[in-house]
């Protein structure tokens, strides 16, 4: 019979511990996060802050919907037919105060990037109820109608299309479907 030489096992052992699936590995790694909507409007990934003049970063993610919200709080502003809620605010911007524009802007701005998942930001304003009902928040103008609702929704895909944002792109459509989700938390409250 031929003799197995120490060469030929250790070049055996060595073949098939490197064939062999190790334990070690699979039973450590984690499987990877599933992206999130936030991820799809570009994630945690930074990028200079266009708005100030330093050299202040800002996430991608949270930079696209922050221009979708200030897009579409001009469309509303400029929207007969529901800016007569935001009475208060347009008084203050038509004075040249634009500290509600900014309060609103960071609160709208931190309330979508939390829906949608982001990690990294708060939401510290008032509950959907409480912001929409006039008798806790008294910077809204009337109680919301089911119509104004639909209207403030059209003018949101509008504000997107104006910050590059076209109107079949595929998170948006999620983004849709989370503001619908809650019509009844902001209608007659
Ligand atoms: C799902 C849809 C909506 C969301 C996520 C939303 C979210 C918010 C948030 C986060 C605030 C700020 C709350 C705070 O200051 O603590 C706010 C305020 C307000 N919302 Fe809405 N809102 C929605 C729909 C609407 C609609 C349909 C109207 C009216 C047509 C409306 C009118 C207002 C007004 C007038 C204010 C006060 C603005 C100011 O501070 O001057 N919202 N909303």
């Amino acid at each position: 019979m031929k003799r197995i030489t120490l060469a030929s096992l250790i070049i055996c052992v060595v073949v098939a511990v490197s064939f062999m699936p190790s334990c070690k590995k699979s039973s450590s790694s984690t499987p990877a996060a599933k992206p999130t909507l936030y991820d799809s409007l570009g994630g945690t990934t930074m990028v200079a802050d266009p708005a100030t003049s330093s050299t202040a970063q800002i996430e991608k993610g949270r930079l696209l919907i922050r221009n979708i919200i200030d897009s579409t709080i001009f469309v509303i502003a400029a929207d007969d037919s529901i800016n007569v809620y935001f009475k208060t605010l347009l008084m203050e911007v038509g004075s040249g105060n634009l500290s509600g524009f900014e309060e609103l802007s960071k609160n709208l701005t931190d309330f979508v990037c939390v829906g949608t998942g982001a990690k990294d930001y708060t939401y510290t304003g008032l509950s959907m109820p409480a912001a929409h009902n006039p008798a806790t928040n008294p910077r809204i103008n009337g109680v919301v109608s089911d119509g104004a609702f639909t209207e403030f929704e059209n003018d949101l895909v509008m504000g997107a299309g104006k910050a590059g944002v076209p109107s079949n792109t595929p998170a948006l459509g999620s983004v849709a479907k989370i503001v619908e989700s809650l019509r009844s938390s902001v209608v007659g409250q």
